[in-house]
């Protein structure tokens, strides 16, 4: 395991003098299929796959969990072992954050919406982490899931604006055999939670049925039909229901078919005091 900046660069500088393509996979740790997915896909499209554990502060809003946010550090590392045993990066906020770091890092448009509306801060956090990762292990490939959609629209959007040498590959959701989007968090739920937190599958559920069965192209109507499925969940309070340009996330005020053939359904619903997120594109061009 690596743990300093020096180190990884050393290691990043080996592999590319070998010919290797370094694969980055960026997590906070707690690691679950989803995140062993991306490592998956990394080992299958590069030669040298290194997956980041780091619990980014600055990402975290001040009434958040980030002092909570799980550490299992020796179990992530024996998930890993099944999964090829790549290199793990784990660094420490000191050598991340010194004292005096003050950059920051906002990729407008995409990260306003949404996410960027609950969690103020929450993307320039995510965008200054993933650039210093990429920078420092120099990857030439970095893996992303789509569970966080917003996210890899601002990490494009960032790679795209400031020129970074990257590919940016999106893996799919990986979800438990309910639904169940995976999720570091899910661990949060109570059992009675847990049954709860299957609105938010079951919502994206209904909305396949309604926009692509049903073709319904009014988006009031559409959100009232989700809230209400959201809503046979006593605890469950919406932060947003969603229904947006996939490649904008600018919401939609109704469904055109030939101005947007697919439209991203995005939900954001607190269960008890455990933030959910959770999404699903559809095709809705005939
Ligand atoms: P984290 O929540 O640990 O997620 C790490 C990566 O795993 C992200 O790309 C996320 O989209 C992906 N992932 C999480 N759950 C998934 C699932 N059920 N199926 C597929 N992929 C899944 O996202 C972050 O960490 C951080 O913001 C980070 C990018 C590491 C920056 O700190």
């Amino acid at each position: 395991m690596i743990s300093t900046i020096d180190k990884l660069r050393r290691w990043s500088r080996r592999q590319h003098n070998a010919g290797k393509r370094i694969g980055l996979v960026p997590t906070m740790g707690a690691l679950h299929e989803g995140h062993l997915s991306l490592v998956r896909a990394a080992n299958e499209r590069c030669d040298a796959t290194l997956v980041s554990i780091f619990v980014n502060p600055t990402q975290f809003g001040p009434n958040e969990d980030f002092a909570k946010y799980p550490r299992p550090l020796e179990e992530d590392l024996k998930l890993l072992q099944t999964v090829g045993s790549p290199e793990v990066f784990a660094p420490s906020v000191s050598a991340m954050y010194p004292d005096g770091f003050e950059t920051n890092i906002h990729v407008g448009g995409v990260s306003e919406p949404l996410e960027g509306r609950c969690r103020p801060t929450h993307f320039d956090g995510v965008a200054a982490v993933v650039l210093k990762l990429f920078l420092m292990s120099g990857a030439d490939a970095a893996f992303f899931g789509q569970k966080d959609f917003q996210q890899v629209r601002v990490v494009e959007k960032m790679v795209a604006d400031l020129n970074v040498s990257i590919d940016i590959v999106v893996c799919p959701t990986v979800r438990e055999a309910d639904g169940l989007a995976m999720s570091s968090r899910n661990r949060y739920l109570t059992p009675n939670q847990r049954e709860q937190a299957l609105s938010l599958s079951r919502c994206l559920d209904a909305a396949e049925r309604l926009l692509v069965s049903e073709r319904m192209g009014d988006v009031v109507q559409l959100r009232r039909a989700l809230t209400e499925t959201i809503s046979t969940s006593p605890d469950a309070v919406i932060d947003y229901i969603a229904v947006a340009d996939p490649k904008t996330l600018r919401e939609l005020d109704r469904i055109d078919p030939l101005r947007t053939p697919e439209v991203v359904v995005l939900l954001a619903v607190k269960i008890g005091n455990t933030r959910l997120i959770d999404n699903r594109v559809y095709r809705v061009m005939g």
